[in-house]
């Protein structure tokens, strides 16, 4: 007996569906994005549907707001403080960041929470060995080898459970869909049944999911916009700090960050992240300037380096970590026209600490003070930091939360902190004990350090 099979063309990008391929995706524009599917049945959802009703919004309880506690201050600090039943979550990252160990840790902490973590990754015996190395046991957490989507909710039906872990979801392969594990409409497919099943059940998922080299989730679009929460969790593989960043929260903010450390037993969480980010030296060094910077809720000190060097070719070099390359040139660019130093015939290197990719604006200023401090080989005293956005005209802009950053500064020892001139002052400076200097211009800053 023959199938009735349906062939289809899905854009990888955008996920639009397209009946024949073309080189071009008609919808986003992107090139050889479409892969092949094959469908088999129409697809069917066979589990009952909770509420059918549609609901006012004073009919709907705030139960489902509960969140859980993941005892892992970190982790709950990027969720928004804690799980949401019924939330689908997904953790993202390239293979060998920690994605297993992340998750394997949550589920051995949280005890007294029925956890069933199904691997279609590693055999449960390699789970059991990173256990082992984790030092870490938990009577309520299950464990399962399984890729097939069916058998996966059977064992649901009849087992049940206040977490899920499913690692990874390019293992799960639905038979509803003829096409291989990991591709994009199994991935689309398996997802959305999972939410479903999340949602009707209040039990809230963590799926992990691989990156590609592009540095996008695998089967990209189409999994961010299932899912209720993307975090990423990155790092470099030079350093053992990883961070996990949320890209999306139905529940959150996704400006929040939590680090990492990863050691021999296991991921430490960084409550304290400065202690990462400023370099141990204690002597001073020209090119080194300390930002007072702001990631999500939380401040932190970070140590920018840079180097500055004459040019050896005709073109300059510019080079950056951790920080915008276009950032970098017009921060150059300023020095260059506003406040008279030829940055044109010079090689730039900019390099933040500690690996971490800094988005906050008020650490131009100490950008500019690595940068001068360099060029004019003079060491900035290292009880000295800097907090400030450089605007187009070489003026100092006003950030925000400057109290918290000030704040931040003083409780980590350092004696002066140059902050923007404000003109409206809402805060008060007299309470500071660390020394206060306001500065305007990029010019008045070199004139006061060197
Ligand atoms: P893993 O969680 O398997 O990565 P992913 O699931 O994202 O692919 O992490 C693997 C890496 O972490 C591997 O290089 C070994 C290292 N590791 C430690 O350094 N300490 C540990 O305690 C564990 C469990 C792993
Ligand atoms: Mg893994």
């Amino acid at each position: 007996m023959k199938t009735k099979t349906k062939k289809i063309y899905i854009c990888k990008n955008c996920n639009a569906k397209i009946t024949k391929w073309i080189g071009k995706c008609p919808h986003c524009g992107e090139w050889n994005s479409l892969s092949e599917e094959i469908l088999i049945k129409e697809k069917k959802n066979n589990y009952s549907l909770k509420n059918l009703k549609p609901q006012l919004i004073s009919e709907i309880s705030g139960e489902d707001e509960k969140r859980i506690d993941t005892k892992n201050q970190e982790f709950n600090r990027v969720l928004g403080g804690g799980l949401v039943l019924g939330s689908l979550i997904l953790i993202g990252g390239e293979p060998g960041i920690g994605k297993s160990t992340l998750a394997l840790q949550i589920a051995l902490k949280l005890k007294n929470l029925k956890i069933l973590y199904i691997s279609g990754e590693e055999s449960i015996l390699q789970i059991k060995l990173r256990a082992e190395r984790l030092k870490l046991e938990n009577n309520t957490c299950y464990f399962l080898n399984e890729t097939s989507l069916e058998v996966i909710f059977q064992v649901l039906k009849n087992f049940s459970v206040e977490l899920i872990i499913i690692d990874s979801i390019q293992t799960l392969q639905s038979n509803k869909l003829e096409s291989s594990a990991g591709s994009i409409s199994q991935i689309r497919e398996c997802a959305s049944e999972i939410l479903y099943f999340a949602k009707a059940s209040s039990i809230p998922t963590l799926l992990i999911g691989h990156i590609n080299k592009d540095g996008n989730i695998a089967g990209p679009k189409v999994l961010e916009h299932i899912v209720d929460t993307v975090l990423q969790f990155e790092g470099d593989t030079n350093y053992m700090y990883r961070i996990l960043r949320s890209i999306k929260n139905r529940f959150g903010s996704t400006s929040e960050l939590g680090i990492f450390e990863m050691q021999s037993n296991g991921l430490r969480e960084v409550n304290n992240p400065s202690e990462l980010l400023l370099s141990q030296n204690e002597e001073n060094l020209s090119g080194v300037a300390i930002a007072s910077s702001i990631e999500g809720a939380r401040p932190f000190l970070i140590e920018i380096q840079a180097l500055v060097s004459s040019a050896a070719y005709g073109n300059p070099q510019r080079s950056s970590t951790g920080f915008d390359l276009r950032r970098l040139n017009m921060l150059l660019a300023v020095l260059e026209k506003k406040a008279g130093f030829r940055m044109s015939i010079k090689d730039v290197f900019l390099n933040i600490a500690g690996g971490i990719n800094v988005k906050d604006p008020a650490i131009d200023l100490a950008v500019i003070v690595a940068i001068l401090s360099s060029e004019e080989d003079m060491e900035v005293n290292k009880k000295i930091c800097f907090t400030g956005e450089v605007g187009l005209t070489s003026e100092i802009r006003p950030v925000n939360r400057i109290e918290q950053r000030i704040t931040e500064a003083e409780k980590l020892g350092f004696n002066t902190i140059y902050i923007p001139k404000y003109k409206k002052k809402n805060f008060n400076i007299k309470k500071f004990n660390i020394e206060i200097k306001e500065v305007s211009k990029v010019e008045e800053v070199f004139e006061i350090l060197f």
